[in-house]
């Protein structure tokens, strides 16, 4: 049985993924999905790669 994998990206933001069991890293290493929805960092700064933690919103400078 095939599974749907949902991805949204968020324009200067994170990539929505919706229905994944598990994210596979650039180093292999494999982190499970505990959530319906996560967001893996796309700008490379969140200090929990490969989710994000909204240092996005300071690098935008959306927190001040
Ligand atoms: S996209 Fe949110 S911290 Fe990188």
């Amino acid at each position: 049985m095939s599974r749907v994998v949902r991805l949204q990206p968020c324009p200067g933001g994170p990539l929505l993924v919706r229905g994944a069991d598990v994210i596979v890293d650039e180093d292999g290493a494999e982190h499970p999905v505990t959530r319906p929805v996560v967001a893996l960092c796309m700008c490379d700064r969140s200090a929990r790669k490969p989710w994000c933690d909204a240092t996005h919103k300071a690098i935008r400078g959306d927190v001040r």
